[in-house]
């Protein structure tokens, strides 16, 4: 099997570039995807030899007057691999709905950029499933998924410490693989990552017992001993 995609989503972090390097170099391997801020890109593209990057998000058009905006055409020019879409702090503090980022995912494909494309529900609640196919639906129906990657990062599960449990994570993966394949015959071989409140302690559970293909991490991915340590746990 090949390894577990690895992609660490640092947000507003670290505020100092030296300690962005410092984080980068110690998670320099091939699995792994750096999705720093923007004005770090550069300069850690440059320190990596086998990680890739990603970007945390981008605009919807290519070019143009949108002041303060970044184009996935400059992020390709970045040396990114990678951009997140629809993460659900975008979709909350930043108003982005399901149009605006089917709008981004189309034009990132079209610059050969790989959207991860967040989903994941709000509450705990029975309607759960419904309401991980509407977005799924959404943001994917009539889009070739040849390279897309999807992550699944329940709303409640996101910084809190409380990571999804592995028996519902692992019935989400089972039903989300089935939407896929509805959206597109070949669709359960899209690789579904799973973020929450992944640690290194509980990061391997979540490829090996439930089956996710990788894992979109936050906090842990900042703090270096526990980074290198959850990495070394999904590849042993
Ligand atoms: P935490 O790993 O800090 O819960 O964050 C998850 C996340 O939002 C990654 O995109």
């Amino acid at each position: 099997m090949s390894q577990p995609l690895v992609v660490a989503n640092w947000k507003m972090n670290p505020q100092k570039l030296k300690e962005a390097k410092e984080i980068a170099s110690v998670s320099d391997e091939k699995n792994v995807v750096l999705c720093p801020p923007f004005v770090f890109l550069l300069e850690i593209k440059k320190i990596l030899k086998k990680a890739n990057t990603g970007a945390q998000n981008c605009f919807s058009k290519k070019r143009g007057a949108f002041t303060g905006e970044i184009s996935p055409l400059m992020l390709k020019e970045a040396g990114c691999k990678y951009v997140i879409l629809g993460h659900s702090e975008r979709r909350e503090l930043f108003e982005e709905d399901t149009k605006k980022i089917r709008e981004k995912i189309a034009l990132v494909l079209s610059v050969g950029i790989s959207p991860i494309v967040c989903i994941g529900e709000k509450r705990k609640s029975r309607k759960n499933e419904e309401e991980v196919k509407k977005q799924l639906v959404g943001l994917l129906k009539g889009t070739s998924l040849k390279h897309i990657i999807v992550a699944y990062e329940p709303r409640f599960a996101i910084g809190t410490g409380n990571s999804c449990p592995l028996d519902v994570a692992k019935k989400r993966l089972f039903f989300i693989k089935k939407v896929l394949q509805d959206i597109e015959k070949k669709g359960e071989k899209t690789p579904v990552l799973y973020g929450g409140s992944v640690n290194a302690k509980n990061a391997s559970l979540y490829i090996k017992d439930a089956g996710f293909q990788g894992l979109l991490i936050g906090g842990v991915s900042l703090k270096k001993e526990s980074f290198s340590k959850l990495l070394k746990n999904v590849t042993k």
